[in-house]
């Protein structure tokens, strides 16, 4: 697959076997198989939201077509069957995720949703005035926003552990701003907008010394990479299924039995009850006590067909693949003049953040869009991010194991064709 006329490209590390066999996986993204105006999709777009293998989207159709009931109330045999497959869902996140216990998995919207039911529920309920959250310099909006929320009702502070110019974390830093008025410790397992895989084991138990809760945020992580909750020990973990191949509007919270036993509901309503009069409402065991109202039903079967289809494929094979295109793209970037790669981070996953002398990153997104080429432009919803790379915005490749050499042979002729344009 590689078509670089570049020589040192060519000595690159390209594949072998189970790159082929990758490849192959394309055929079964339908989504993957449309041509605009006349040229080949190039999806380039994956850390943003990944496209759907028709084994998810025929789950979703089955379900539908075949087992549409609600879930935990009806005797008929529809809702047990959808209740089962729902239940299924579950059990397959539990595993991916290497949880004790499915009811420790709760089914939400996706990893934002996640953060902002501990934020409300564990947050407002423990968090007090001087008390401090952690977070680092390149989170997610998603992990700063909330945390802002909660400190703002509970008088705490908001402490953040910066990065250097790799966009690494500072672990000394990190360690220096830890201490026992730190409550709650918020992190991204990797940086959606640089690429960088922080060291989260080592965070947390650091963070654990002191006392404090940890929350991970997996939004980038679980497409990638193995995750196991119990080695990490963290005491929180948040996922969103729409970019690890499944359905949008529905993610996972995993959380700690023993924690979320002493939680609140973060909603009221359906299914969080055990019994309600206009004097008392008692809650729902785990994990239904934080599953207020119908759940994404559909949309939990489809996240539990996108695990099925990670698991067929592997993550040793996927991180393989994945880390040759981004050491190949990388190079082949970075050979840009004027090119400058953001976020060099030595532990990175599949992501390219990158700014172009002369060219807003808006008008790169939008000339390669007219090659067929999906990439993202903008703030990547980290503005702190930017701000400590003094840039507004930057184009983003990110890639995921469907991609090859040549769908980069193709950015990269094209940014050759944005200078043009602006030159
Ligand atoms: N968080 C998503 C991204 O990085 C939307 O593009």
């Amino acid at each position: 697959m590689i078509r670089s006329g570049d020589m040192e490209l060519q000595n690159l590390p390209k594949g072998d076997d189970s790159v082929k066999d990758l490849l192959q996986t394309r055929d079964d993204f339908p989504a993957l198989q449309q041509s605009l105006q006349g040229k080949p999709l190039v999806y380039l777009d994956n850390a943003a939201t990944t496209q759907t293998p028709r084994s998810v989207i025929e789950a979703i159709k089955n379900f539908y077509e075949c087992h549409k009931a609600n879930v935990h109330r009806g005797v008929h045999q529809l809702s047990i069957r959808a209740t089962k497959q729902y239940e299924q869902a579950r059990s397959k996140v539990q595993r991916l995720l290497g949880a004790k216990d499915a009811h420790e998995i709760v089914f939400v919207r996706g990893a934002t949703e996640g953060i902002n039911l501990v934020a409300n529920s564990y947050g407002l309920q423990h968090l007090q005035a001087g008390d401090e959250v952690l977070i680092t310099e390149m989170e997610h909006h998603s992990n700063i926003v909330p945390w802002q929320m909660v400190c703002e009702k509970r008088g705490a502070k908001l402490k953040v552990a910066p990065m250097n110019e790799k966009g690494e974390l500072l672990v000394e830093e990190y360690a220096r701003l830890l201490n026992p008025k730190t409550r709650m410790v918020a992190l991204a397992h990797i940086s959606n907008a640089l690429g960088t895989i922080n060291p989260v084991a080592e965070l947390t138990a650091m963070a654990h010394k002191q006392g404090a809760v940890v929350l991970i945020d997996g939004a980038q992580a679980v497409p990638h990479m193995a995750v196991d909750v119990l080695d990490l020990d963290c005491d929180f973990y948040v996922f969103s299924s729409h970019k690890a191949f499944g359905p949008t509007g529905i993610g996972a919270l995993y959380g700690k039995g023993a924690l979320l036993e002493t939680m609140q509901p973060y909603q009221g309503g359906g299914d969080m009850i055990s019994s309600v009069t206009f004097d008392k409402t008692t809650y729902n065991r785990l994990p239904y006590k934080f599953e207020a109202g119908t759940p994404n039903v559909a949309g939990a079967i489809g996240l539990g067909a996108a695990i099925d289809y990670l698991g067929a494929i592997g993550y040793d094979a996927i991180a393989a693949h994945e880390q040759r295109l981004l050491e190949y793209g990388t190079r082949a970037l970075a050979a840009i003049d004027g090119l400058r790669i953001i976020g060099t981070a030595a532990a990175k996953a599949s992501v390219i953040s990158f700014v172009l002398e002369g060219v807003h990153p808006h008008d790169i997104g939008t000339i390669v869009d007219q090659e067929a080429i999906a990439i993202r432009a903008g703030h990547h919803c980290a503005q702190p991010t930017m701000q400590h790379f003094g840039v507004p915005a930057t184009a983003r490749a990110s890639f995921a194991f469907y991609n090859s050499f040549e769908d980069i042979d193709r950015l990269v002729a094209t940014i050759h064709k944005v200078q043009e344009v602006f030159a």
